[in-house]
């Protein structure tokens, strides 16, 4: 890991206009800070509507901050010209949760994944052939799947294909917003060892966001916990996922899925004891697979 983070984001607090145009905007971030580092992940969670997805689109260029800064490499890109943003493009990119609502269904795989070789023209149509065919291999996906469209594949397979298209050129930073949550457990596991062993060989960075804290002690570095757009705790993945200090992390690794149902029975009776204003007395239980 470098000293320099490889993103700096300083202050930014993010505002979506009202729907009634009279009335003024509603700040969904407020004030958030946090770096990633080269070869790191760090995952943004958070329940559902504290402003996970917002800071990622902020990150990608999709909104603009009301204030505080984005910093790539030390440089502000919160404020770009679209020419200067498909330009970063290269070092930056995106993984959704919707396999299959992110590939375009009217394109082959092998076009798909071509694409964003050609942007820059200096790859010419030999190479990007051969180019795809490497990045599927590496997906763990057969050759052929060059000249199939995306409906002939499962959702795993889909996912495969967009982070392929994601590393094509060799990414800085790929920002993941809930990539494996439309996935089953086995796909997921199998999507989340291909992402890590991606960030081994490239040597990316992740910004992974999740509401699922259950993922977020195997596969990430660091983690922040967003509540209501504001920052609540940051720390280690396992100082979070296995001491967390705020109430609402604990609150949120309670509610998190574990196979157990006797624990599952337990999390739930403390829930509701929190719920009726009880003192949460349990500390948390650790996540699966602590
Ligand atoms: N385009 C938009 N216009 C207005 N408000 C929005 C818009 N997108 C999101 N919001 C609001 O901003 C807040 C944060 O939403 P965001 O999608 O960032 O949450 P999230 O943490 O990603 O949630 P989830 O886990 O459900 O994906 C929510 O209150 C949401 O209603
Ligand atoms: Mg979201």
């Amino acid at each position: 890991m470098s000293v320099e983070p490889l993103l700096n984001v300083q202050s930014l607090s993010i505002e979506y206009p009202s729907p009634r145009l009279t009335k003024a905007p509603t700040r969904v971030v407020h004030d958030v800070d946090f770096s990633i580092g080269v070869r790191e992940t760090v995952a943004l969670v958070g329940e559902s509507g504290s402003g996970k997805t917002t800071i990622g689109k902020a990150i990608l260029g999709l909104v603009a901050p009301a204030s505080g800064r984005i910093l790539l490499d030390g440089r502000d890109i919160s404020a770009l010209r679209p020419r200067q943003r498909r330009a970063l493009a290269v070092d930056l990119q995106a993984v959704f949760q919707n396999p299959y609502g992110s590939l375009n269904p009217s394109m082959k795989v092998g076009q798909i994944l071509a694409e964003p070789l050609f942007a820059d023209g200096s790859v010419s149509r030999a190479d990007a052939l051969t180019i795809v065919r490497r990045l599927l291999e590496r997906v763990g996906m057969p050759a052929d799947s060059v000249s199939r469209y995306p409906a002939n594949f499962s959702g795993g397979q889909r996912q495969r294909i967009a982070i392929a298209r994601a590393v094509a050129r060799n990414p800085r930073l790929v920002v993941c917003d809930e990539p494996t949550s439309a996935l089953d457990v086995t796909t997921q596991a199998a999507a989340l060892d291909l992402l890590a062993e991606l960030q081994d060989s490239l040597g990316v960075s992740y910004l992974f966001i999740t509401h699922d804290l259950a993922v977020v002690k195997e596969f990430a570095d660091r983690a922040i916990v967003l509540r209501n757009g504001s920052v609540v705790e940051s720390g280690t993945s396992a100082q979070i996922c296995l001491q967390p200090s705020h109430p609402y992390t604990r609150a949120l690794l309670a509610s998190a899925p574990v196979p157990d149902p006797r624990i599952q029975r337990r999390r739930r009776a403390a829930r509701l004891a929190m719920a009726s204003g009880a003192a949460p007395v349990t500390p948390a239980t650790p996540v699966a697979g602590g």
